[in-house]
């Protein structure tokens, strides 16, 4: 296993490129799978994650080759209806696999995905919303075995809460199901509405992008869809991040600024200057950090995956902060990780109190998932002294070529063996 080794204390100055979102390229991946033929993904991360999902498709007969960070999928060949646990045990995001099977061959078997290090992660609503379109779901073995008998059937589905890849496997499902089909309280992530772009593209007829309600009429037939990923958000956010928490003056390239407004909104009441341009953002920290409270919220609130990263701001604030995570039921692992550095942080249930320190001190660290592994190079870029965070694959999940990046921005940062 590698670990990353970084010497903080240096203000951070200079361009960073942001490549194509994570959670963007796993959905539109997925997608692939409804029709045969060639699709093109262009600014595609290369990812463990994206590594992962491609290889997965790989088993179930799909053609893939990545050229650059342009993926070209032909999934006329898919012979295959199940996800194996193996591959689903890394990257519960396989469940995306569900809706495009169930669309294009009527069945599906999925390992359930488990839960992961920030919860139990259920998948009740992508199941919920499957049987709404007339699929049968059984559970056995640890395994979803859905199949549904000639095409699926519109139907109005109500989720109890916003789910971002429930909304998208089931709004992969319905696009060829028979008649329309309304989903109310979807989530209105950007990368869901990269995915609406994607199967428009394909001859899906889908309303209400962006808003909480789609209408989807479903269509007999698709065709393959050349897109782009938009760009990734989230790491746009942790290399802003760092650059607060460092000090410095640095231009974030390839960025959607409307896609980061809550965060922008945010590090301006923390004083730190943001300019927006067309698509980068500059982020200027000279002076003290100001605390500020933070509620994670689905889009366009607070994202909780830039809540850890925030954490570790704030952990450096000149004042206290109060930080509460809505979304996820156990979303504090980086704490622990972050107090070994001399943060000043209390839990009680799903609200942190961090009282901000003058600085935090480098140590020995681990990383636990993926958004708290990037806390802590957050954390370390700023503190004083040498940082080592262990067990990195967690971050090669999410950040391309992190080392590289950092490094442009004139971090010391190195990934090493570890021992
Ligand atoms: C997506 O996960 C993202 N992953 C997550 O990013 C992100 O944190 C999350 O959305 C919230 O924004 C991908 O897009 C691949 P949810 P997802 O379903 O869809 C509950 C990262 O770091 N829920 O929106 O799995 C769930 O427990 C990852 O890049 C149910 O109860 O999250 C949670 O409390 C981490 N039943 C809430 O809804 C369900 O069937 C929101 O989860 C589904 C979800």
């Amino acid at each position: 296993m590698d670990k990353i080794v970084i010497k903080g204390g240096r203000p951070l100055f200079g361009e960073v490129r942001i490549s194509g979102a994570k959670n963007a390229a796993l959905p539109l991946i997925a997608a692939t799978l409804l029709t045969p033929g060639l699709h093109t993904l262009h600014n595609v991360p290369d990812l463990r994650d994206t590594r992962t999902i491609l290889l997965l498709l790989g088993t179930m007969g799909v053609k893939w080759e990545r050229d650059g960070s342009t993926v070209r999928i032909d999934s006329t060949d898919l012979s295959e209806f199940e996800a194996s646990y193996e591959l689903v045990k890394t990257m519960r995001a396989s469940v995306l696999v569900l809706g495009p099977l169930l669309a294009r061959l009527g069945r599906a078997r999925v390992s359930l995905p488990g839960g992961c290090a920030i919860g139990a992660r259920p998948i009740n609503l992508h199941l919920d919303g499957l049987k709404r379109l007339g699929v049968t779901v059984e559970l056995e073995k640890g395994y979803v075995d859905a199949i549904v008998d000639g095409p699926m059937h519109g139907n109005t589905i109500v989720f109890d809460k916003q789910s971002v890849t429930a909304t998208e496997n089931i709004l992969m499902a319905a696009v060829v199901a028979d008649g329309t089909t309304v989903i109310k309280n979807v989530a209105r992530e950007p990368e869901i509405g990269n995915l609406i772009d994607m199967l428009t593209i394909m001859g899906a007829r889908i309303k209400g992008r962006d808003t909480s309600q789609l209408e989807i009429e479903g269509v007999n037939e698709l065709r393959p869809a050349e897109i782009s990923i938009i760009p990734d958000r989230i790491e746009a956010g942790t290399y802003a991040l760092a650059v607060c928490a460092a000090g410095g003056d640095a231009t974030i390239v390839d960025c959607i600024p409307e896609h980061l407004s809550s965060l922008i909104d945010k590090l301006q009441t923390v004083g730190v200057t943001v300019e927006e341009s067309g698509n980068s953002i500059r982020v200027i920290r000279k002076g003290p950090i100001y605390a500020v409270d933070v509620s994670t919220a689905t889009y366009p609130g607070f994202p909780t995956d830039l809540q850890a990263q925030m954490m570790a701001l704030m952990a450096l604030s000149n004042g206290a902060s109060v930080i509460d995570e809505t979304i996820f039921e156990n979303r504090f692992m980086h704490v622990a990780e972050l107090r070994r550095m001399g943060a000043d942080i209390t839990i009680k249930g799903r609200t942190a109190t961090v009282k901000g320190m003058r600085d935090l001190s480098g140590a020995q660290v681990m990383a636990t998932d993926l958004r708290a592994s990037a806390s802590l190079v957050v954390a370390g870029v700023a503190a004083k002294g040498i940082t080592e965070i262990s067990r990195v694959y967690h971050l090669d999940r999410g950040y391309e070529d992190l080392e590289g990046k950092l490094s442009g921005l004139g971090a010391v940062i190195r990934r090493e063996k570890e021992g």
